[in-house]
């Protein structure tokens, strides 16, 4: 009896171990144009949490199926991941595929939890782990530190629209129902992938969501070392605070330009904000007063101007006006000050850019960069990336299968310049016909006093991706975008953010907390 007993606690824990390891799906046949599977395995997850992307807090009580798939492409000297998150309960019959940051391709997306928890199935890649946030993989380079490039294809386009593939596939292998609808959504490189889907891809997705999409890569991620290089060549090195004071006086002279006072700059191109009008003004700054030096006005206007080349040519866009040097995430226009010592530090991406994709050398210094240097690594930059920028202006095809695109932009974002987005929508409305005919498919949002993907001062888009959702099936175009925000005061602020070309407006008279206060208008 006893004997029989100990079997049954045997089997019993068998069990619990099997189940608590559990697979949840049996995959046959998985057939991905141009790669091969290398490996499928998939546990069952039951009232997990995972994260949310901050401020929210994470996501409990989730049940999914998770299915992780490596797979390769012959020749490509790659092994690339795709994870699909599956909601044993209450799929709400979408594909939603998330996107990575710096980098990151975007495994382990802090996008999935929320996305299962509204029922979506959800995919995210490691796209063959070109890096990791703001960090190169030494492993994607060869000893001549040339960067593999089957992983450069996998991070630039290839992994995104695998994960598309693998995942529907998945999705509809486990519901016995492919999805109806298919959504991407990303920020920063997410942001960026997400555009690069509709200019290759342009059947992967019925509905894109793309905030501050860092797109024109060979231009962009080498402009954001343009405050670094202005720093050290002007050998001026303002701390956070002295960068404060200028965005503080920029606030006070154009806050009210929309005809509300609410610590925003929203019409930043009527802002002719002079940084030298601070010069002699003495500012309390990291417990010492500082005299605002006219080397210090001129790092801050050269900044907001963007990289030149010595004789003055402009060569790609600066941070805008209100701009918030350093927030939520370290920035393009990053100091140190300790012991009333400041230094200036890089952007690590683009450190890291330099020094691998450009320099070919990993101990590079960047700090000596001079600005006729400077002129000639964007030329590089811009030449070795020609078909890598994910800025091709032809929507045409992602048009012509009824695709729908947000892009949102903080017109704040402290890493990639807000020009660069608007740059590339009058390419692609100089190409498609104009703004209405460009609006008909893909609206843009710049979003007044949020920083890079969000943070900053201000309300911030609430749920992008519902909006999205509803002018992809129910064909609600959207004129504005809902956001949100507490202020300091602990007021809960709601505004809509209009689309381009069109601009927010107080009626003059309304609480400017209340959305009903403003219009959206051709100009101010
Ligand atoms: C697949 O992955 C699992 C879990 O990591 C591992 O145990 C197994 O050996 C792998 N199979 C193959 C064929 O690589
Ligand atoms: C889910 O997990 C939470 C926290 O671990 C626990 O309190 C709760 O009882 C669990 N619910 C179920 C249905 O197992
Ligand atoms: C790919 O890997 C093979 C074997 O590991 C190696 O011989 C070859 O040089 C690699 N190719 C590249 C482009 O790194
Ligand atoms: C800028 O304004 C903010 C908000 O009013 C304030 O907290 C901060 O101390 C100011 N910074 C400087 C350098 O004046
Ligand atoms: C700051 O200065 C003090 C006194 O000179 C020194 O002991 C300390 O190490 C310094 N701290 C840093 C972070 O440099
Ligand atoms: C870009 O693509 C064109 C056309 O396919 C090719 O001729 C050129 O070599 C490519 N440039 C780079 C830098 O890869
Ligand atoms: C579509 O419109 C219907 C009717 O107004 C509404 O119930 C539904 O929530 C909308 N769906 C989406 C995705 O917005």
């Amino acid at each position: 009896m006893a004997k029989i007993n100990n079997a049954f606690i045997t089997l019993a824990s068998i069990f619990a171990l099997a189940s608590a390891a559990q697979s949840c799906i049996t995959i046959n046949d998985l057939n991905v144009p141009g790669a091969e599977i290398l490996n499928i395995t998939s546990i069952l997850q039951t009232n997990v949490s995972a994260p949310a992307p901050p401020p929210d807090p994470a996501y409990t009580g989730i049940s999914f199926c998770d299915v992780t798939i490596v797979l390769t492409h012959p020749g490509g000297n790659d092994t690339v991941t795709v994870e699909i998150w599956l909601p044993t309960t209450g799929w709400n019959s979408r594909f939603q595929a998330t996107g990575g940051g710096g980098f990151s391709s975007g495994i382990g997306s802090a996008l999935l939890g929320p996305a299962v928890a509204q029922g979506y199935s959800a995919a995210s890649t490691d796209g063959g782990n070109l890096g990791f946030g703001f960090q190169i993989n030494p492993e994607a380079f060869d000893s001549d530190y040339n960067v593999i490039p089957g992983i450069f294809e996998d991070y630039i386009y290839r992994s995104v629209h695998d994960m598309a593939v693998v995942g529907k596939a998945v999705t509809e292998i486990y519901y016995g129902k492919a999805p109806s609808f298919s959504y991407w959504n990303g920020c920063s490189t997410g942001g960026r992938q997400g555009v690069n889907e509709a200019q290759m891809y342009p059947d992967d997705f019925n509905g894109i969501m793309a905030a501050a999409p860092v797109i024109n890569l060979g231009q962009d991620v080498i402009a954001f070392e343009w405050p670094y290089i202005v720093m050290n060549n002007e050998k001026t090195f303002p701390s956070q605070c002295v960068f404060n004071t200028f965005l503080n006086a920029s606030i006070a002279q154009c806050d009210g330009l929309d005809g509300v006072k609410d610590g925003l700059i929203s019409n930043i191109k009527d802002c002719d904000f002079d940084p030298y009008s601070l010069v002699g003004k003495q500012v309390e700054c990291d417990g010492t007063s500082n005299t605002i030096s006219h080397s210090v006005a001129t790092v801050y206007r050269k900044i907001l101007e963007g990289p030149r080349t010595p004789s003055g040519e402009q060569l790609w866009y600066g941070l805008e006006l209100g701009v918030r040097t350093n927030d939520l995430y370290t920035g393009d226009a990053n100091t140190a000050t300790s012991n009333g010592t400041t230094i200036a530090v890089p952007f690590p991406v683009t450190d890291e850019w330099i020094k691998y994709f450009l320099k070919l050398d990993p101990s590079y210094d960047t700090s000596t960069i001079t600005y006729a240097e400077s002129a000639e690594l964007f030329a590089q930059s811009v030449n070795d990336m020609v078909n890598s920028s994910s800025n091709n202006p032809d929507l045409s095809p992602f048009h012509k299968a009824g695709g729908k695109m947000i892009v949102w932009h903080g017109l704040s974002d402290n890493i990639a310049p807000p020009g660069g987005t608007l740059n590339y929508r009058h390419r692609v409305e100089s190409l498609m016909g104009g703004t209405g005919a460009v609006d008909d498919f893909w609206r843009l949002f710049f979003v007044p006093g949020i920083s890079h993907c969000g943070g900053g001062y201000g309300p911030v888009p609430t749920d992008p991706l519902a909006a999205i959702v509803a002018w992809v099936e129910n064909g609600t175009a959207p004129d504005t975008l809902a956001a949100q925000f507490t202020d300091p005061s602990g007021a809960v602020v709601n505004h809509d953010i209009c689309r381009y070309p069109l601009v927010s407006r107080h009626d003059g008279k309304g609480d400017p907390k209340v959305a009903s206060s403003y219009t959206c208008a051709e100009s101010f």
